[in-house]
């Protein structure tokens, strides 16, 4: 090893903070060249190395690590919810103008506000993503927040940390004591179409744009997911700040944080009319879409400080900036028919297929069509003209039908009566607006189910995607998640295009995956409501599969952040035999249904045994009680059977204990409950 303990510990040891120091400063200076400047100094794969040499000098000295070192961005452990923080400045939003004559209308009120002086313009690019406020004490980033409300918004430090554009620590000898800079975070489009491919790919669905993918990103409760999407950011302005500005306008504002190592809006400009103002959103209107993310507008600003103070603010948006929002770009097209997708818990989704046109630059093909609700309220029916618009969204959108050039030839939308991949009836919801197959076994639902079993966010088995999942099943190997574990090396062979290193690829994939925490699994069940969030939040607070399918409905609704539909969901799953089948085959091919470790509570008096709680009792609360027998390893049921253990019955107990003496199960009272728990 290059730095070893001992003797020689401490001169390698004072190395190694001059090294590191020099390896951090140095790696600030690429990023600087690379995100604010465009215009890297070295090679990717030297970049590589010197990150490397600084992680590997900070493994053999972990006193030396520091959360701002750029080695940090991988993300820490997850965080319960956000705390929230009041923005010491508020973060207000802008007015809009949706034309010129808007911006001649706002332009005139400036102007006679400062009694006719000269006024000066910056136009800067209205990046569509998320504002966040970023706090630098004596130069090193502390605090990441969202907007949130404006005034309050929630703190997403460790996520934001991960994001490679956002410095660690500015690029100053003497930065300023305190500053906040504000600033969009946003996703390249570049990134989130490989980030949808990979979804779509894994049968997920694809995220609709950018802006909501980004948002929900930073909100992301694991900022290991952050760290794995590649977002980016640019800087706009400087919210609050300790000390005298060093800057007395905008386009000084600008070049500052540039300097200081932020990325700024690119293209920003200093305007002395109107005119100009009026021709840079128009020049930027049309360029847009050659752009890596995407801009609604441009944000018109007073350059001068001073002129700003003056102009002031009314009711929340300052009077001296305005945002320019570009129209979306639509085109008119035919609907040549409604297609119908079968999700992997057997919605049927409705999408248009469109006689290809060009909307902003790009060939649109398909479009969503939410559910049938959304089709009869627009009224879009099969031939139709419709107008097709992208706002944003990645998936366009059909606004709807052009009435007038209608030829009576077309055909009203509604769900087909039975399911187009199994021919079984189709179920509609109560309100209507959602249709499911009614068959369990329907191909096609079984497919997306086994694709969502193997994802990578569910079970992540490598080497199994549609193709080969469709190739198991036709060829009778498997017909659901648990038959995958059935899978021998042979069978493997057998199949077309599987060689022995892909074979064992698989098998290997497949014996890994048996490691994945217990909230993985869950997810990749696929129960309807429980995506990865609601699966950590319910493994989190059950820890085990026993205690979970034990749990009513109204137990799992209590779980913060879990309301009645996905409680429900949950527990109408478990009711299902075949269900209930299938995890008990999983369990027994060794997965994971049990939290790494769960909260040690002490001391289990109560391991494997169970119990029924019924009336008042003196001491406890129902969910108390309830509570008191899980801390000890107990699990509380809602009726009496011969496989119950103990009833703790109180006052006014009623049919429970006469069941429970009906069987002969023991009846304790609270205080036999504590002391059989080992209490004095
Ligand atoms: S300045 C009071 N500059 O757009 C000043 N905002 O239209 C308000 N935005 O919510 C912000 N790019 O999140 C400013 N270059 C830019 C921006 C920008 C995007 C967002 C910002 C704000 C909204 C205001």
């Amino acid at each position: 090893m290059l730095y070893s303990a001992g003797v020689e510990g401490r001169s390698d040891r004072e190395a190694a903070v001059g090294r590191i120091e020099t390896l951090r400063r140095e790696i600030d200076r690429h990023k600087y060249q690379y995100y604010v400047r465009n215009d890297p100094r070295i090679t990717d794969a030297e970049y590589d190395r010197l990150f490397r040499e600084l992680k590997d000098l900070e493994e053999a000295f972990p006193d030396l690590r520091d959360p701002n070192s750029p080695t940090q961005r991988v993300g820490a452990e997850p965080v319960e919810g956000f705390p929230k923080v009041e923005h010491p400045v508020p973060m207000l939003s802008l007015g809009n103008a949706f034309d010129s004559e808007e911006l001649r209308a706002f332009d005139k009120r400036v102007r006679s506000l400062l009694d006719d002086r000269p006024v000066e313009y910056v136009t800067e690019f209205k990046i569509d993503g998320l504002a966040v406020a970023l706090t630098y004490e004596q130069g090193r980033l502390i605090r990441g927040a969202t907007r949130g409300n404006g005034r309050v918004g929630e703190e997403v430090t460790s996520n934001l940390r991960t994001i490679r554009a956002i410095p660690l620590r500015m690029r100053a000898d003497h930065p300023p004591r305190l500053i906040e800079v504000r600033g969009e975070v946003y996703f390249p489009i570049s990134s989130f179409t490989r980030l949808n491919e990979e979804r779509v790919a894994e049968g997920e669905a694809p995220y609709a744009n950018p802006r909501n993918s980004a948002a929900g990103t930073v909100r992301q409760l694991d900022p290991r997911v952050t760290a794995k999407r590649a977002l980016s950011f640019f800087a706009y302005s400087i919210g609050h700040f300790e000390g005298t500005l060093p800057v007395s306008s905008q386009l000084e504002a600008l070049r500052q944080l540039q300097d200081w190592g932020f990325p700024a809006t690119r293209h920003f400009e200093l305007h002395r009319d109107l005119d100009s103002v009026v021709s840079y959103c128009q020049t930027w209107q049309d360029r847009r879409f050659s752009l890596d993310y995407e801009i609604d507008g441009i944000e018109v600003k007073v350059n001068q400080f001073e002129q700003q103070r003056l102009l002031g603010n009314v009711s929340r948006e300052p009077r001296w900036a305005i945002a320019y929002k570009f129209p979306s770009p639509t085109a008119t097209t035919r609907l040549l028919r409604i297609g119908i997708n079968i999700g992997r818990t057997g919605t049927l989704n409705p999408y248009a297929i469109l006689e290809p046109v060009d909307v902003g630059g790009v060939t649109i093909r398909s479009a969503t069509l939410h559910n049938e609700d959304d089709v009869r309220r627009k009224d879009i029916r099969e031939g139709d003209i419709v107008v097709v618009k992208r706002a944003g969204e990645v998936i366009p959108q059909v606004v709807g039908p052009v009435a007038e050039r209608r030829t009576g030839q077309e055909r009203p939308f509604s769900y087909p009566e039975r399911c187009p991949e199994c021919q079984s009836p189709v179920i509609r919801e109560k309100d209507g607006a959602m249709a499911y197959c009614s068959n369990r076994q329907c191909p096609a639902q079984r497919l997306e189910s086994l694709n969502h079993f193997v994802s990578r966010g569910a079970l992540d088995i490598r080497g199994l995607g549609l193709k080969r999942l469709e190739q198991l099943v036709k060829s009778k190997l498997i017909s659901n998640a648990a038959d995958l574990y059935d899978l021998t090396r042979e069978q493997v062979l057998e199949l077309d295009g599987f060689l022995e290193k892909s074979a064992d690829n698989l098998l290997n994939s497949l014996e890994e995956s048996k490691r994945q925490p217990f909230d993985r699994v869950l997810f990749a069940l696929g129960i309807r409501h429980v995506g990865e969030s609601v699966a950590r939040l319910v493994t989190g607070h059950f820890h085990t599969l026993d205690r979970l399918m034990a749990a009513s409905e109204e137990e799992i609704a209590e779980v913060q952040g879990i309301g009645p539909e996905i409680a429900g969901s949950i527990v109408g799953f478990f009711r299902v035999d075949e269900n209930r089948t299938l995890v008990e085959r999983l369990r027994g091919a060794g997965l994971r249904f049990e939290t790494e470790a769960p909260i040690d509570h002490g001391p289990q008096p109560f391991a494997s045994r169970s119990f029924v709680v019924t009336g008042t009792l003196p001491g406890l609360s129902r969910q108390e009680a309830k509570r008191y027998i899980e801390e000890r390893g107990g699990a509380v049921r809602s009726s009496v059977s011969s496989n119950t253990d103990f009833v703790v019955a109180g006052e006014n107990a009623g049919s429970k204990l006469e069941k429970a003496k009906e069987l002969g199960v023991t009846v304790l009272t609270e205080a036999e409950l504590r002391k059989l728990a080992g209490e004095s």
